[in-house]
């Protein structure tokens, strides 16, 4: 659902877009909605891309990664979308995470794949509000964070097209809080069906 979301909301403002999966199939009644999409191998997407997303399975990142490709990714900017979810039920609510606070999802993938450029986006709310949320309250925020501060100036025009306020809070290790606000994130859904909400930053 991310990758779809994300990939029509890069399409509906300009941008070229390649789709990896391991299963073309699934995208065909997408693609018809779509038919400027390009669909291919998860390498294919990779060496197409100038920014990758990574929008899989939390358990499945590392892999995804590995058939994507080593040196496709080199360089690259890498929106990262996932969230480290257990396959496990959540507990009242609240999801389980396979990692700790002192550490994240996204710095074990920036450890394995030390020259791809990691920001953390688009994890934090659900894929319904990704692409140019209308709120009450107005534009919403996106917490990002990554080492590469080029990597970060990208991602934010990104964000900026697709209608989100930005808050930068630094290196890969402010993935261990960003991470986690997908667990708070879903325990209204969880609990009493509520999934139109977003963060916003007030000062
Ligand atoms: N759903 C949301 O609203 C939402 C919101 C914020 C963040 N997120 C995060 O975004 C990520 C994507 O979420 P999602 O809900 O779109 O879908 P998902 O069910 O978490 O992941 C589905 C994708 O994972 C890939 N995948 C699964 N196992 C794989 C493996 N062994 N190797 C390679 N790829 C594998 C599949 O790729 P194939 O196409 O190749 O089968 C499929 O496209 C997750 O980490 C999730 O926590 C989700």
């Amino acid at each position: 659902m991310v990758a779809r979301t994300l990939a029509a909301g890069f399409l509906k403002h300009g941008h070229e877009v390649t789709v990896g999966t391991r299963d073309p199939g699934k995208l065909a009644a997408w693609r018809t909605q779509h038919p400027d999409a390009r669909v291919g191998t998860a390498a294919d997407a990779a060496s197409a891309g100038e920014v990758l997303v990574l929008a899989v399975k939390g358990t499945a990142a590392s892999a995804a990664l590995g058939l994507a490709g080593a040196a496709n990714l080199d360089g690259k900017v890498i929106i990262d979308t996932t969230n480290p979810i257990a396959d496990a039920p959540p507990d009242h609510g609240a999801l389980r995470f396979f990692t700790s606070l002192d550490d994240s999802l996204m710095e074990r993938l920036q450890r394995e794949y030390p020259s791809a450029r990691f920001v953390k986006a688009f994890n934090s709310v659900g894929n319904a509000l990704m692409v140019n949320p209308v709120l009450k309250g107005g534009p919403p925020t996106m917490f990002i964070c990554g080492n590469d501060q080029d990597a970060k100036r990208i991602v934010k025009t990104v964000l900026d097209q697709f209608g989100w306020d930005t808050e930068d809070m630094g290196t890969v290790e402010a993935a261990r809080a960003i991470e986690p606000l997908c667990i708070l994130w879903c325990i209204p859904g969880f609990l009493r069906n509520e999934w139109t909400h977003a963060y916003k930053v007030l000062r």
